[in-house]
């Protein structure tokens, strides 16, 4: 990756097109006073940047990034194609895109362009093409922030170009219609097809719509989007190879598969707003940026935006208390961002943000929010030893988009919240502070001691063979219900699941007989044995070939059959056939860790305390509500509660 900076970058999206001139040296003079070293600029001036098609007016931006250049702030320059003008809508109405119900999305909000319109893309190509040939030697121009938030409001479209951009999808996926037909299983319920012609985009239908035909099509459409962001990628890697490109990313989104389009980024950013409401949010956020420096590979990423307080878009925009500002920036900083960025310098005038938070409110510098911000600025100056130092994991946590979509179609065996699921086991390792990493299931996880893969419904042979080399290397894998179920065609592996007859079947020694979800998502049970506990949700016939029952059922559908297993043969394999509660889950996490001889994090000095290590620096949160007391290398330290972070500046 380029790095761009020594320092860690600080500041926000930057609209100087919604105020008049006289209001812009002011901005850059309390960026100033603010430590802030970036900014975002043009992410949404489409309009401002092109009145009428072909008609480019730039000389406002000349003016804004030579403002900014003279006052040493740099500028990742968006390509502003994320909000396309009115004309374009009118005079492209096919250019709109279709929701799932066949409603035309109409103009005056943002984002109004279907991903397969050709005439979006031909004027989106072009204005990125005039923006690179005019700004890509600018000396303020330090990297390129393509689009914005893929997918967020429209991820898929069910126009008709999306419909012959998808027939052109399977033709190059399938071949020939008869291997669609064998992929989708269009025997069933006489869906057969006899050309791709015949095939249409999967909206509103009579009942469970086909299963392989919706995943595909979700997976056209993430690609559709990731061929956008290609497009313009192009333009700027053929005028600035020097430059870095990024696009922001919001965290588990489910729409856009993330490991697909991160090695087409040169630097992983994200958008994040924690909800102050929610008591268990910094857990997400926790895993959020975990995943964010995992789709880097472990290289350091951006946070592109997040709120300095309330947002606008939630029921109701409760305010970030004292802290919760600075906890969120650090614990971003901690888990490898190089740069706290916001979502937006200046609190807007009108519009459908302008109740939303910004580094300068509506009633100016003399302020909770600005005081806060000019505080944070100042404290990540201090913090340039961070600046590329790696956070190490030993602990894999498989991630996996099939996996997602597919356990959340209808005609399921049950209502499974997939990231909740992928989440109360990576909750387990971050209890004991030791720092996690996201993997795809096929890839090589030969880095790792433990290598979690929790709901891999979907696994493609490539994966199974991949999971099946965790124990035969010494490594301790770990495999949850619900997993090895599907091919990547959503066809049953046949023959007691887990992948069906194969490797990781026989990694694990257990077969699966027949699913027993409980009547309640909250309906608990025991499970008892060398290790004992509760677990809810979720049970499994299990049928043992070759492996040792750590615990059985005690009660429910499927009393008395193995809940948990463990086979050793050079490292551990082992079987959750349950969702075990949070005290069975740590003492699962124990075993793990000691049977793969993985050393404690730095630890924590309270349950509701997070720690976390970065270079030669350690970070503690405390998420609870009473002051925790630890020491440190011989130091007392007393940390409020409500949202404090320590920092070792040793
Ligand atoms: C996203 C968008 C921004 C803004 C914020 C509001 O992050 O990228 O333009 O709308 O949400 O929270």
């Amino acid at each position: 990756m380029t790095e761009l900076s020594p320092r860690i970058r600080f500041g926000g999206d930057y609209n100087p097109e919604q105020w008049p001139r006289e209001v812009w040296p002011e901005d850059v003079r309390l960026m100033r006073a603010a430590g802030v070293t970036s900014v975002t600029v043009a992410v949404f001036a489409w309009a401002q940047l092109e009145p009428s098609p072909g008609r480019y007016e730039f000389g406002w931006l000349d003016d804004v990034l030579d403002l900014l250049h003279a006052r040493g702030i740099r500028v990742i320059l968006a390509t502003g194609t994320a909000s396309p003008p009115a004309w374009l809508a009118h005079l492209y109405p096919e250019s709109l895109p279709v929701s799932f119900e066949g409603v035309r999305l109409a103009f005056g909000s943002r984002q109004q362009f279907s991903p397969s319109s050709s005439a979006y893309r031909k004027h989106a190509l072009a204005l990125v093409e005039s923006i690179a040939a005019r700004y890509g030697q600018h000396p303020a121009v330090e990297a390129w922030h393509v689009g914005n938030e893929y997918g967020n409001h429209v991820a898929r479209s069910y126009d008709p170009e999306s419909e012959t951009a998808f027939r052109d999808w399977l033709r190059r996926r399938y071949g020939t219609v008869d291997e669609l037909n064998r992929a989708w299983g269009t025997a069933f319920w006489s869906q057969t097809y006899g050309s791709f012609d015949e095939v249409a985009v999967p909206s509103a239908a009579p009942m469970i719509r086909s299963p392989t035909q919706v995943l595909d099509f979700d997976r056209f459409s993430s690609d559709a989007l990731l061929s956008l962001y290609l497009a313009e990628a192009e333009i700027l890697r053929a005028h600035t190879p020097h430059l870095p490109l990024t696009t922001n990313f919001m965290g588990f989104f489910k729409d856009v598969d993330y490991w697909a389009w991160a090695p087409h980024v040169d630097l992983v950013s994200d958008d994040l707003y924690p909800d102050p409401a929610d008591a268990r949010s910094h857990i997400v956020s926790a895993a959020t940026r975990d995943l964010m420096r995992s789709l880097g590979g472990g290289r350091p990423w951006l946070l592109m935006e997040q709120a300095t307080s309330a947002v606008n878009w939630r029921p109701p925009n409760v305010p970030l208390a004292d802290g919760r500002h600075r906890l969120n920036s650090l614990q971003a900083v901690a888990r490898g961002a190089d740069g706290i960025l916001h979502f937006q310098w200046r609190q807007s005038a009108a519009g459908a943000e302008k109740f939303h938070s910004a580094m300068l409110p509506h009633a100016g510098e003399g302020t909770r929010v600005h005081r806060g911000v000019r505080a944070l600025g100042a404290e990540l100056a201090e913090l340039g030893d961070l600046v590329g130092a790696p956070v190490e994991a030993s602990v894999a946590v498989c991630l996996d988009w099939d996996s997602w979509r597919a356990i959340e179609q209808d005609g399921t065996p049950a209502s499974v919240d997939y990231m909740d699921s992928v989440l109360r086991f990576y909750e387990g390792f971050l209890r004991r502070c030791v720092a996690v990493d996201f993997i795809h299931p096929e890839a090589d996880s030969a880095r790792y001691d433990i290598v979690v893969a929790p709901v891999a419904h979907v696994l493609s042979d490539a994966a199974l063979q991949a999971l099946s080399q965790v124990p035969a290397r010494w490594g301790t894998l770990v495999v949850t219900y619900l997993s090895g179920v599907l091919d990547a065609d959503l066809h049953i592996r046949l023959g007691g699941y887990l992948g069906g007859h194969g490797p990781l079947r026989d990694a694990l020694g257990v077969r699966v007989e027949e699913f027993a979800p409980a009547p309640q998502q909250d309906f608990s049970f025991s499970v008892t044995g060398s290790l004992s506990g509760e677990a809810d949700f979720w049970q499994e016939l299990l049928l043992v070939d070759d492996a040792e029952v750590v615990a059985r059922f005690a009660g429910g559908f499927a009393i008395g059959s193995p809940a948990i297993t463990r086979k050793s043969d050079g490292g551990e394999a082992w079987y959750v056939a349950t969702r075990p509660s949070t005290d069975l889950m740590d003492r699962l996490v124990n075993l793990w860790l000691d049977g793969a001889e993985v050393p404690a994090g730095f630890d924590a000095p309270t349950a509701e305390a997070e720690t976390v290590v970065r270079g030669r620096r350690r970070f503690v949160a405390n998420h609870g509500s009473t002051a925790a007391e630890f020491s440190v290398d011989g130091r007392h330290v007393a940390l409020p509660g409500h949202g404090a972070m320590w920092i070792d500046r040793t």
